[in-house]
């Protein structure tokens, strides 16, 4: 069996990292995170006041940034280190939700993460989740998911998974901030959230978290 690329793309909170997890799990393939890479980067910026509006001090920021994943000793799962500390539960806050597709939009940080993201998924046998892996990471991967659901059920969805991690936040907050992220991810100038051509669309509105997992499973085993 060939070992291949799959990109998963699509809107906020559509389940696409707790699929794509699965599917890399399942595969024994390499799950990155590439959303996580934008929340880390935007982390950095905040914690040392970086102006978005300086392109100098945008520059100078992005040569002092350090992204890896290294696996949890318990679960086996991927977590995000920036400089060699771990935030993978700081990333997934607020403040930083509220920032990230600012910071997305910034022609350099994109440069900077897309550069990494190749090099992470050049040896294949990789699942990449984001807004622009099927368009503009990998436009040649063998598998390209578009996932979307349903607003509201996004927003339940997502403020359980954050009460899973013992954060509460109020659901019109959640749903506000998942309007604006889409808004912003799909009207942006570089690299807009869009369906590539050639994906295949999975609406998880109304099917089980395991069903979308067998449908792409089913496709990606299609390609190998
Ligand atoms: O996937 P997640 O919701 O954690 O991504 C956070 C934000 O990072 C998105 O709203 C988007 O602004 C940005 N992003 C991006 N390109 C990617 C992945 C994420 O612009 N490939």
């Amino acid at each position: 069996m060939r070992r291949i690329v799959i990109a998963i793309d699509g809107y906020s909170a559509c389940g696409k990292s707790s699929t794509a997890k699965e599917i890399a799990k399942q595969l024994g393939y390499s799950y990155i995170d590439s959303g996580a890479m934008y929340r880390a980067v935007t982390l950095y910026f905040l914690q040392n006041y970086v102006s978005l509006t300086d392109p100098i001090a945008v520059e100078k920021a992005l040569k002092n940034i350090e992204i890896d994943f290294h696996p949890n000793s318990k679960t086996g799962a991927n977590e995000t280190y920036l400089n060699g500390i771990i935030v993978e539960d700081e990333i997934r806050k607020m403040e930083v939700s509220e920032k990230v597709s600012e910071v997305s939009a910034l022609l350099e940080v994109r440069k900077m993460l897309v550069d990494q993201q190749r090099k992470l998924g050049k040896r294949k046998g990789v699942v990449m989740d984001g807004r622009d892996i099927g368009t503009v990471v990998f436009p040649q991967a063998e598998l390209k998911i578009f996932m979307k659901a349903d607003m509201h059920v996004r927003a339940e969805r997502r403020q359980r998974e954050l009460l899973e991690k013992e954060v509460m936040y109020d659901l019109q907050e959640i749903l506000d901030n998942l309007q604006k992220r889409d808004e912003m991810d799909t009207s942006r100038k570089e690299s807009p959230l869009r369906q590539a051509e050639d994906a295949h669309v999975v609406d998880t509105t109304h099917i089980t978290f395991e069903e979308q997992v067998e449908e792409i499973i089913r496709l990606a085993t299609s390609k190998m």
